[in-house]
């Protein structure tokens, strides 16, 4: 374990950004550190950019911002690299994607213009409602993994970045159950060699990251990382990983509202969320293979939350449905319904409408600039395998074999800035409070 007060290496020199998949969620995420950095945008939403952290006794009114509590790089330090099948820059994919204004993306045009997408390790069979020409071509998984190696050097020579980390921004991969290729490196290794089906475009990318040192956390919810071949990978590399799913629109309300309930003992008869969206995203998860994964990711946070084994009489047997529909006039304008059955005192039937009108990539793209931030941060204080302090972002929490995850936001929230304390040495905050009355 991490000591308290660790000395943390500074932030000295730039950061690259490697991003696998340049579509609406990392256009959005780029376009939108450009324009923040000349003062066109405001980070809303990003931790590293706006949180504070209460430190000591509420008496002491020390509450810093989080930036100036740890050492983070700064954003005038970042630099990017991405992979896509298709060749378009990240100003035209932007576009295409059409969450940013065209004519606040105009004023950072150049910029964009010259993040131009390496050729993709890609294979159709993990995402099936998509195809372009930008991809490499290898005899096997292993050359592939060595493309990207040289892809990451490359980059690090040319843009002389001093530190990287990896953030997987593409699409979401079919549904893939652990085999014994994931079991062990030397497996996972062997599988490299010998084209193993179980082993998917997103693996070797962050194979490939992890090889060079690279920390890796991953925005969508395959399997990737989460596999023992990877957390042995990340342990012997002494790299920091997390994963999966970026937790935004209706997980993350899920996340908020579910547990309040849980607080006040209110009983759930059942949970229907169903969402509309029509970006890329939208397309890709229209095949019910690639779907499957994202269900799976979402229909396991109540569970968690509510913990039916403690409490039978109020959450035994709810009904939790979730469904996205594909329908593009929307874009990434996703929006979501809910309608919560919950059960109060004497068993009183009680309904809470929710109607979420969110978009998607904005409320991304701050999770991409935090995590960056933090795995960076945690690899300068040593910190390495899975990091579940960072459990805040995503709907599916990597952790450590036999440990539930984590759901509750505010948990998960206390959680990161805990770890932010214990690694600066101060006080880890309980909110018991007896004190203020002695
Ligand atoms: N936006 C959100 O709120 C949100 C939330 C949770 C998870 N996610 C996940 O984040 C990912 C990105 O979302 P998005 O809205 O930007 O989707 P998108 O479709 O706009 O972008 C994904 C990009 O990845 C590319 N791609 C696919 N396979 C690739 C590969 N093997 N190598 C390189 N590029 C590849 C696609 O061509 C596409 O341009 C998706 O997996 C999505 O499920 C998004």
């Amino acid at each position: 374990m991490i000591e308290p007060g660790t000395e943390i290496a500074p932030a000295e020199g730039s950061l690259g950004i490697l991003l696998p998949g340049l579509g609406a969620v990392s256009t959005t995420f780029i376009a939108g550190v450009l324009l923040v950095r000349q003062g066109l945008g405001t980070p809303i939403g990003s931790l590293t950019q706006m949180g504070t952290i209460r430190l000591g006794k509420r008496t002491d009114d020390r509450a810093p911002f989080i930036r100036d509590f740890v050492p983070l790089a700064k954003l005038d330090s970042l630099q990017f690299c991405a992979w896509d099948i298709f060749p378009d820059n990240a100003y035209e994919s932007a576009l295409r994607a059409g969450v940013v204004a065209p004519e606040l993306l105009e004023k950072v045009r150049g910029e964009l213009e010259s993040i131009v997408p390496l050729p993709a390790v890609f294979e159709k069979r993990f995402v099936k409602n998509l195809d372009g020409p930008n991809q490499k071509s290898g005899a096997t998984k292993r050359d592939l993994a060595e493309q990207v190696m040289a892809d990451i050097d490359a980059f690090r020579e040319r843009s002389g970045v001093a530190r990287m980390v990896m953030v997987w921004c593409g699409s979401t991969e079919t549904f893939q159950a652990r085999t014994a290729v994931h079991a062990d490196l030397a497996s996972f290794e062997q599988g490299l060699d010998s084209n193993d089906p179980a082993i998917s475009p997103s693996m070797i990318y962050a194979y490939a990251a992890l090889q060079r040192g690279v920390p890796f956390a991953n925005g969508a919810p395959n399997l990737t990382v989460d596999i023992p071949a990877m957390v042995e990978l990340a342990a012997a590399r002494e790299v920091p990983i997390c994963g999966k799913d970026f937790k935004t629109g209706q997980t993350l309300m899920k996340t908020i509202i579910a547990p309040g309930l849980k607080a006040r003992l209110l009983g759930l008869e059942g949970w229907f969320s169903t969402n509309i969206l029509g970006n890329r995203d939208g397309e890709v998860l229209d095949d019910p293979e690639s779907f499957k994964t994202k269900e799976e990711s979402k229909l396991s946070v109540l569970d968690v939350i509510l913990r039916a084994d403690l409490h039978p009489e109020l959450y035994r047997d709810y009904v939790h449905k979730v469904s996205i529909h594909y329908y593009p006039p929307r874009g990434d304008n996703k929006e979501g319904w809910d309608n919560i059955d919950v059960v109060g005192w004497l068993g009183y039937p009680m309904q809470i409408k929710v109607n979420f009108l969110c978009r998607d990539s904005i409320l991304a793209a701050p999770l991409v600039l935090d995590l960056a931030l933090f795995l960076d941060l945690a690899q300068r204080c040593g910190m390495r395998g899975i990091q579940e302090w960072l459990s805040f972002y995503f709907k599916s929490p990597q952790t450590a074999e036999g440990l539930y995850p984590e759901h509750d936001l505010f948990i998960q929230s206390m959680k990161l800035k805990n770890t932010l304390r214990h690694l600066r040495g101060e006080d880890l905050i309980t909110h018991l409070g007896l004190e203020y009355y002695d």
